[in-house]
């Protein structure tokens, strides 16, 4: 396979950031941009390792931004764009939708346009669009109801999953129109390094380790599929680089939990950490069991989200079968390197939450 030059939106992000890492290390003679405008949710500093690497190139840009998108594709002669930008939390497009119209919409309208007027019209696989999308656009399940397969209807319920629901559409139709090589991946709830904490599992372990409450929605027995990011970008790659053209495929980890068995799991795992390591009581002098009290007593049930869908559950048969891709880490597992991850990177997110990780940057490059 001749060596690819990628374009990675978003790659400032959560999943952008670990799939960049993924790529880069994979990858060795690819040429890798990422272009990502940096909102509060893209950090520079999750891709800091890579600074130094003559393959990647880091450039601040927004996606709506047509001209700028074709520029770069042209400067950088790119072949393969891996779609990630977006507004991606559900409760912030429940407080303001405008965002992630203009984003998810727009802005994937705007590189599907900019690869059509760059790319060469024959719709050559040399040339490919990769679209990130997610498990939401199939709205929600009952407790029985079997899992998300790719032929499901679409019943996006919040504004997020609309927008996302929106964007894949864009996609189908600059296949169905212009012949655009494309691949869509609807993918279930990621963990790991690196996601903002304003997620579950990041806010439970940053609030737990800062002695606030760890607030679970409604009755908490809304179920979620979660996939470590790890696995996540290995299915993306396979997508990448065996999907049949004009296809999707749903990405999960075949692991479903109610979000209050997962938040108890959690308090388990930080009671365990406490107890095997002395040093963090006395850096994380608030949290409970740094005080002799069990984590799982901050745990307060709160007010429901609007239109909080109950089940969301993947079927994973068509990338297994067609692709080879099965989920790899295990959940226990994933959550204990992920919450060791936390510990080990507390500068990371305190910088990334008060927003100095920019003062940071801009002191580095
Ligand atoms: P994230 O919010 O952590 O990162 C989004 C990135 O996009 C940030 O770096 C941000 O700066 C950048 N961005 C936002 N608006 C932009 C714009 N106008 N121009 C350029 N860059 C812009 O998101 P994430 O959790 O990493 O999700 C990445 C993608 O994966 C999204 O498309 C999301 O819908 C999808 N997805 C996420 C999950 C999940 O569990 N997090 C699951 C399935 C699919
Ligand atoms: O399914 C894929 C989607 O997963 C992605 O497309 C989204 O980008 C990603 O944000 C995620 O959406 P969710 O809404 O499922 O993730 P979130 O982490 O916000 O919430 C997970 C569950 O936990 C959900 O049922 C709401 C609940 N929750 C969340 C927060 C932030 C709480 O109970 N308390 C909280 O404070």
């Amino acid at each position: 396979m001749a060596a690819r030059r990628l374009l990675i939106t978003g790659g400032a992000g959560f999943i952008g950031a670990n799939f960049t890492h993924h790529w880069c290390a994979r990858h060795p003679d690819d040429r890798v941009v990422v272009l990502d405008s940096l909102t509060y949710a893209g950090n520079r500093a999750s891709l800091e390792a890579l600074e130094a690497d003559d393959r990647y190139r880091f450039v601040q840009a927004d996606i709506v931004d047509t001209d700028a998108v074709r520029a770069l594709l042209r400067e950088e002669d790119l072949d393969t764009v891996v779609h990630f930008a977006a507004e991606s939390h559900v409760d912030r497009s429940i407080h303001g939708p405008a965002e992630f119209v203009r984003t998810n919409v727009v802005g994937t309208w705007s590189m599907l346009d900019a690869c059509r007027l760059e790319w060469p019209t024959e719709s050559e696989r040399r040339y490919h669009f990769h679209h990130v999308s997610t498990d939401e656009v199939y709205g929600s399940l009952a407790p029985d109801d079997p899992a998300f397969r790719e032929d499901r209807q679409y019943e996006p319920n919040s504004p997020y999953a609309a927008s996302k629901a929106g964007s894949d559409h864009l996609v189908r139709a600059y296949h169905h129109t212009y012949g655009m090589s494309v691949t869509t991946s609807n993918c279930s709830n990621n963990y790991g390094p690196y996601q903002f904490p304003e997620k579950l599992i990041p806010l439970m372990i940053v609030n737990l380790l800062t002695g606030k409450d760890l607030p679970v929605y409604g009755d908490g027995r809304n179920v979620r599929d979660w996939l470590h990011v790890q696995d996540h970008c290995a299915g993306i790659e396979a997508v990448i680089e065996r999907g049949r053209v004009d296809q999707t495929y749903n990405i999960g980890g075949d692991n479903e939990w109610t979000n209050i068995d997962l938040v108890h799991q959690l308090c388990a795992l930080m009671d365990e950490a406490f107890a095997a390591d002395s040093d963090l009581a006395a850096r994380f002098a608030d949290a409970l069991p740094a005080r002799g009290q069990q984590s799982a007593e901050s745990i307060k049930f709160v007010k429901d989200r609007l239109g909080h869908d109950r089940r969301y559950a993947i079927d994973g048969n068509k990338i297994a079968d067609e692709l080879g891709f099965k989920a790899s880490i295990g959940f226990a597992e994933g959550l204990r390197s992920t919450l060791a991850w936390y510990l080990d990177n507390e500068s990371w997110w305190r910088a990334v939450m008060d927003g100095s990780y920019r003062d940071w940057v801009a002191k580095q490059y």
